[in-house]
Formats: structure tokens, sequence, C-alpha cells
């Protein structure tokens, strides 16, 4: 029997290579090895996107054509919309007795999201909303739902997975054992930087290469991305382990150019112009069979939907499974 693995993302943008090569590649490749729960969490989404509903409704689509885009294969991968279980909210609402508030504002990813989003919560945090203070919980719902005993994860995300186990064990030491304590798989894979050199491609920041990015697009960010500063002319010697552009050729150029572009650099015989022309090509090479793979589900958005339904459906006879469950462990099996 293969594990049940859940994870989740939330639709608020178009995938970027650090989604790609953070997350999603490693998705793909351990697909065929587990039950694969996939959640576009919309109802997450909304915590903090409450004011535009349109963007995340969007966004559950595209997030969606870029998954199967990477190579999730539908047959394997279980897609699924989180509004449609409602079953995730009963369970958040019986698991949020289970937490104190002072936890959840101690949780480390809950605070440095607070303090990104002091448009919505203010400055301290003072207006938090009881919703986006309460999302570990409702995450917890998510993993627990679907008896998650895998949940790949990258850093950030690690402290939610611990307030998902406290809550489980909380749980079954009150009502009994019903709950599965979900395991971590952590990415190994480092965060991909943005082009401008930041530790962290973003949209927020304005330095993400997406998937969907057209040539045009591909060549003015690469044409705008930060080398080393040292270098002011063509023949200057510089050094590719502060560029950006040599970080990007070893996320998508071939093992054996790297050598000599390094070498290239380092001696001076290369000039940034064509150390980025190259990198553009290549990067173009990379992204066309994934968008030809987006262009298919562009034209078919009924298989799109087809996808969510199936997925959705599936997803659905497991809450329902988990509910009976708890709801039998809280005895409010009326
Ligand atoms: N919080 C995750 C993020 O911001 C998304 C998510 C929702 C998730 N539900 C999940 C991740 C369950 C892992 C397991 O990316």
């Amino acid at each position: 029997m293969k594990k049940t693995i859940l994870t989740g993302l939330r639709p608020t943008g178009n995938l970027h290579l650090g989604h790609y090569f953070g997350a999603g590649k490693t998705w793909r490749d351990i697909q065929d090895d587990y039950d694969f729960y996939l959640e576009i969490a919309d109802v997450q989404a909304l915590t903090d996107n409450f004011n535009n509903p349109e963007k995340v409704r969007i966004n559950v689509y595209e997030i969606t054509k870029d998954l199967l885009a990477i190579g999730l294969d539908p047959e394997k991968v279980h897609f699924f919309i989180q509004s449609k279980i409602p079953e995730i909210a009963e369970l958040t609402v019986f698991y949020s007795n289970l937490v104190t508030v002072s936890r959840l504002q101690r949780n480390p990813t809950v605070k440095t999201e607070i303090a990104q989003k002091k448009e919505l919560f203010g400055n301290d945090g003072e207006s938090i909303t009881y919703g986006f203070l309460g999302y570990p919980v409702s995450q917890a719902a998510d993993i627990t739902a679907f008896q998650g005993e895998v949940v790949p994860v990258g850093e950030d995300q690690l402290p939610l997975l611990e307030q998902c186990r406290e809550i489980v064990r909380k749980f079954n030491s009150i009502y009994g054992e019903t709950l599965i304590e979900p395991q971590q798989l952590l990415s190994t894979s480092p965060r991909v930087k943005g082009l401008d050199g930041n530790d962290k491609m973003g949209k927020s920041l304005g330095n993400a290469i997406y998937l969907v990015d057209d040539e045009e697009t591909i060549q003015k960010k690469i044409m705008g991305a930060v080398t080393d500063p040292s270098k002011i002319k063509k023949d200057d010697p510089a050094n590719p382990d502060i560029c950006m552009v040599y970080y990007y050729h070893k996320l998508v150029n071939q093992e054996e150019n790297l050598k000599t572009i390094c070498q290239e650099c380092k001696n001076g015989s290369r000039g940034c112009v064509q150390c980025k022309r190259e990198l553009i090509e290549k990067m173009n090479e990379f992204l066309k069979p994934i968008q030809e793979k987006r262009k298919f589900y562009e034209e078919h958005p009924e298989e799109v939907n087809r996808i969510l339904e199936k997925g959705t459906r599936d997803a659905k006879v497991k809450a329902e499974e988990t509910m009976k469950k708890v709801r039998n462990a809280l005895r409010i099996d009326y």
C-alpha cells in the first residue's frame, strides 16, 4: 500500500522558477511513490485575500494548469479545491478548541507573514483577523482530513507542520487514537534567488521568472539581471559566484557548458551581454516543453475542470471517512 501524501498551495499567482525548483519538481518526481492529494488552497488564500476573491478564483485555474504543465499526472495525483471539501472547515472548528491564541501568535511562520502584511494587518499586527491567525488550524485540518502521512514542505512551512502534530496529539489524547500524526518530507533544494540577487524569488519583489513568461518577457528580465558590479567593461574579469546570470545558467544550462562559462567569466573573455543572450536561449529551451503542455490545457478548459472534479470527488471520499471517525470520537455522531 502506498503512503498518503498531502500538500497544498495558495492560488494567488502563477508558478515561478522558485516554485518549480523548490517544490514542483520534487512533487513530480515522487508522484509514482505515493497516493498523492494536492490541494488548491483557495480558502487559505482568502485569509489574506478576502478583499480580492476574483484573484483567488482565477488563480485556482492558473495554478492547476501550471502544475499540469510541469508534468504532474492527473491519473496519479488527486487535484482538488479546498472549498469544495466542507469537512476541512468542519474539522477546523473542532481543532480550534485545542489550540491557544498565544500559541498561534508565537508560530514563526504566522509571525513572519503578519510582519510582511502590514497593509492588511497593521504595523504590529494589531488588525490581525481571526481567520488569518487561525490558518494553521485550518492547515492541520487539510492534512488530517486526508489522513496524510507525509507532507512535503519547505523550511518555512515546518512550524505549521509542528502545529498540526500538536493538534493531532492533543486530539488523540483527549478523544482516543483517531488521527494520524504526519511526517515531513523536507525539501533539500535550496531556495531560488531572484533576478535581483534577493534571497527569495517572489511576485511582490518583482524579481521572478514565471513558467508562463514568453520569450520577450524572458529577454527583458534576463537583460536586467544583476551581474558582478565590479565588471564595467566587456573584457574585465569577474566573479561568477556573485552573478545572477551564472546562477540561472546553473539551473537551466547543461553541466558541460558551466565550466566554460565560469572560466571565461573569470578570465575576462566573456561579456555579460553574450552571457545573457545564451541564458535567454537556455531559459526558453527549458520553458518550451512546459509551455507547450500548458497550451493544451489552455485550449481545453473542460479537461482542467474534469481533472479538478475527479480529484475533488476522490478527496471527498477520504474526508468523509475521516469526518465519520472524528464525529464518533467527539461523541457528536447523532
Ligand atoms: N501554507 C502553504 C503555503 O503557503 C499552502 C498549504 C495549504 C499547505 N494547505 C497545505 C502546505 C497543507 C502543506 C500542507 O504554501
